[in-house]
């Protein structure tokens, strides 16, 4: 019903004083935190503190009506949790990086290990009208768990990365177990129609289970669940609101005059090799290389916030990313003049929407994302009489919806270098007919629609 207590599990939990650098968190935290403000629940999962010994020990905070309760990991827990099954396995597997990701037995079990202390500790937490809803590829196992603890409430589950083919999913070892314990949920949510035909098909194929494609219901061994598309949209409402606060006008102001008669094309992603930021260095110096003389117009801010530090890959394509800044720079920097600027620090909402609306151009290139809604908030800061133009990679799920951006091909120096040439040209007409297009989805499919779709659904389960 709509007044039953809501709560929200998730690995990463928006604590309030860590709380302000939005490209460091993600578009999870962001989301949920817009999901809880008018709801009466808890959001559930763990401090970000590692400790010596796993104590047990919850401890909750209310700020601005969003109760948290959270609790430490062991930095074992950490390690083969964390940095190992979820970040070195799961993660690259479901961006279908085969290359990068690892198959270790310890940190299987640490990660199955992690869940049950969620499920443990959280079960004395769940009373009997409450609502479950559990986030993301750190908690797949953790629905079964409660159930096996005897709790009959609703529970429903959103994963806010892709899901893979199934023939690069079979590559993970003991794949079919991961996969039974969803069917534990009542609901499982999806961001895209492509990453939900790939799990139906992976449960048809290689479980035999019985699934209506129209429904998406999904039944074996006597258990039935539902599976659908729920695209994850942004605090709209929040987000504008903030074009009026000395923050955003202050930063918008900064980069103008930093730039002056130069156009400002942006990034804002996570340092995460999902990005495509190599491969965005790669279509800038392409388009240097074609057009020299256009240094002189264009200037492009990458702003990176440092993500999961401790595990290995995180670290190779950070000095990857170094190497190639340094290198268009070297090359194409003139003693008044560095076309690319790398930030590697996050930034409030406020002053992302200040830089954004500063931004003629917005860059959103990764070679695989869930959904991605950096690509949303650049266009929801625009100034609709004068829009800046979105370049937006095929492979993010925010493409399905948004196909009057500028689509290209992340993986092609060229059609970036030609995306961005079109951008700089693009006439004002053509740029209030494209953002005028995109513009209603971003506006309308918002973050309480997903929240309000994806309970209505679970509640009527
Ligand atoms: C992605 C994931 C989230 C995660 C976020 C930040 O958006 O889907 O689950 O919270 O990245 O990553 P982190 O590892 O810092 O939580």
């Amino acid at each position: 019903s709509e007044d039953a207590r809501l709560v929200v599990v998730s690995n990463r939990v928006a604590v309030p004083k860590a709380r302000g650098a939005a490209g460091a968190q993600g578009g999870l935290a962001g989301a949920l935190n817009a999901a809880l403000k008018d709801r009466s629940g808890v959001w559930f999962g763990w401090s970000g503190e590692e400790t010596e010994e796993h104590s047990g020990e919850i401890s909750t905070q209310t700020t601005d009506g969003v109760t948290t309760a959270t609790i430490d990991l062991s930095k074992r827990d950490v390690d083969e949790y964390y940095n190992g099954y979820a970040n070195s396995t799961l993660w690259p597997l479901f961006h279908y990086r085969l290359d990068l990701a690892e198959y270790e037995r310890e940190t299987g079990k640490g990660y199955e290990r992690v869940n049950e202390r969620f499920a443990e500790t959280l079960h004395p937490l769940i009373e009997d009208d409450d609502i479950v809803w559990v986030h993301d590829y750190h908690l797949i196992p953790l629905g079964e768990r409660l159930r096996s603890r005897g709790v009959k409430n609703r529970i429903g589950f959103f994963l806010h990365i892709p899901w893979p083919p199934t023939r690069l999913f079979v590559s993970l070892p003991y794949h079919e177990r991961l996969v039974r314990t969803m069917l534990h949920y009542d609901l499982l949510g999806f961001q895209t129609q492509e990453w939900l035909d790939s799990f139906l098909h992976y449960c048809r194929t290689e479980l035999g289970a019985e699934v209506d494609d129209a429904t998406g219901s999904i039944t074996l061994d006597g258990w039935t669940t539902i599976a659908r598309a729920y695209p994850i949209g942004i605090d709209w409402d929040h987000f504008t609101s903030l074009a009026n606060t000395g923050d955003a006008r202050q930063a918008e102001q900064r980069l103008l005059s930093s730039t002056r008669r130069r156009t400002a094309m942006i990034g804002v992603d996570r340092l995460d090799y999902s990005k495509g930021l190599p491969e965005r260095l790669d279509g800038i110096s392409r388009f240097f290389d074609r057009f020299p003389q256009r240094v002189r117009d264009l200037v492009f801010i990458q702003i990176a916030p440092p993500s999961r530090e401790d595990v290995e890959s995180y670290q190779q394509i950070r000095t990857l990313l170094e190497q190639k800044a340094g290198q268009i720079n070297g090359a194409r920097s003139e003693v008044d003049l560095v076309p690319v600027r790398y930030v590697n620090r996050g930034y409030n909402h406020a002053e992302l929407f200040g830089f954004f609306r500063a931004a003629k151009i917005g860059l959103v290139t990764p070679l695989r994302d869930g959904m991605n809604l950096v690509a949303k908030e650049y266009l929801a800061a625009q100034d609709p009489e004068d829009p800046g133009v979105l370049i937006l990679s095929r492979f993010a799920g925010a493409a399905a919806q948004m196909q009057e951006a500028l689509l290209v091909n992340p993986h092609s120096p060229d059609d970036l270098s030609h995306a961005i040439a079109t951008a700089l040209d693009m006439p004002l007409e053509e740029r209030r007919r494209r953002y005028d297009a995109l513009i209603s989805t971003v506006r309308d499919d918002n973050v309480q629609d997903w929240t309000n779709n994806f309970l209505r659904d679970l509640d009527a389960r």
